[in-house]
């Protein structure tokens, strides 16, 4: 079978899909947390999207795709049996798995997705896994059941309520983390949106627990040449790429990569105070 072959595609919520693509050396290489760059068309752009599960026996990987812009919709729209021009990976550093003791991993959004292989690899490491996920509304609650599997505890949030506690996740944690002062995490991972991550280290910063977050920034070649991926981590410039796309969460300027991040986007900028005041999470610790 020729490589970059999609062999299923499903939708997982109204606005994201899944694609289980035939990729054997990829699939053979990935760890937790790495990346794959995508190209959907000869003239496209280049997008990083993180590998969601890899399953070396059947060659296969599976990337869980939200439609944003052109390169996002046009892969999308894609179904089984084309092809998908160029992948190439697996980039990034994996994430860093051992036995912490008890672990926290959130999840907002399509960064549901990348947390699903982080959980099984710290589960299989001996860790208590709580999860926690959040999204728009039920529906956006993807890879229920793998993450179930491999969690002790598995807790959702949705912004409307439609399913488990109302608001955003980084109010449950703080709730959780109030009413169970002697389960304390001993490591937290977040992935999703910028705000969200910032959000969550807000919460965990007062509490003195290592909060892992996973950077999106810009990404052009997704191998440290081009320096689009540029973040500034602990004073210092670091390339996402490259040195992450996992940083210490208490050490990123989460203000300068939202900054970088809306450079060449037309949607509306968002505060970190308007974002937590529209959806009403006051943070009380
Ligand atoms: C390490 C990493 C892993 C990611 N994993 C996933 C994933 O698993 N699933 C997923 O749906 N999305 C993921 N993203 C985000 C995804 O790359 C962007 O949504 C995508 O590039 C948007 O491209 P577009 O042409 O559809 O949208 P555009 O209209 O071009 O851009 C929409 C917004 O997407 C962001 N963006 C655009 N181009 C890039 C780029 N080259 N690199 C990073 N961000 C960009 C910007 O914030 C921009 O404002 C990841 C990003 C990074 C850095
Ligand atoms: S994407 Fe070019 S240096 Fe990171």
């Amino acid at each position: 079978m020729k490589e970059n072959k999609i062999l299923e595609k499903s939708v997982l919520c109204s606005d994201t899909v899944s694609l289980i693509i035939y990729s054997p050396v990829i699939a053979a290489k990935a760890r937790a947390g790495q990346f794959v760059i995508v190209r959907a068309s000869e003239e496209g752009e280049r997008i990083p999207l993180t590998i969601a599960e890899s399953y070396p026996s059947s060659g296969t990987i599976n990337l869980a795709i939200l439609k944003r812009g052109k390169t996002t919709n046009l892969l999308c729209s894609l179904n089984k049996g084309d092809y998908i021009t160029d992948i190439a990976g697996p980039l990034g550093k994996p994430s860093e798995i051992e036995k912490f003791g008890t672990v926290c991993i959130i999840g907002g959004g399509v960064g549901i997705a990348p947390t699903v292989p982080i959980i099984k690899a710290m589960k299989e490491a001996g860790n208590f896994v709580i999860s926690i996920m959040g999204a728009r509304n039920c529906s956006g609650l993807i890879f229920e059941d793998s993450i179930k599997k491999y969690s002790n505890q598995y807790h959702v949030c949705t912004d409307d309520g439609s399913t488990g506690y109302k608001g955003f996740v980084s109010g449950f944690l703080t709730q959780y983390l109030n009413e169970n002062p002697d389960k304390k995490p001993d490591r937290i991972v977040a992935i999703g949106p910028v705000l969200m991550m910032k959000a969550v280290c807000d919460v965990t910063s007062p509490f003195g627990i290592k909060t892992i977050v996973s950077l999106n920034p810009i990404m052009v070649d997704g191998t440290g040449m081009c320096g689009s991926c540029r973040v500034e981590v602990g004073g210092k410039t670091m390339f996402g790429c490259v040195d992450g796309p996992e940083f210490d969460g208490h050490l990123v300027d989460f203000g300068l990569l939202n900054s970088r991040l809306n450079i060449y986007c037309n949607e509306e900028k968002v505060s970190y105070d308007k974002y937590m005041e529209k959806h009403e999470c006051k943070m009380k610790i």
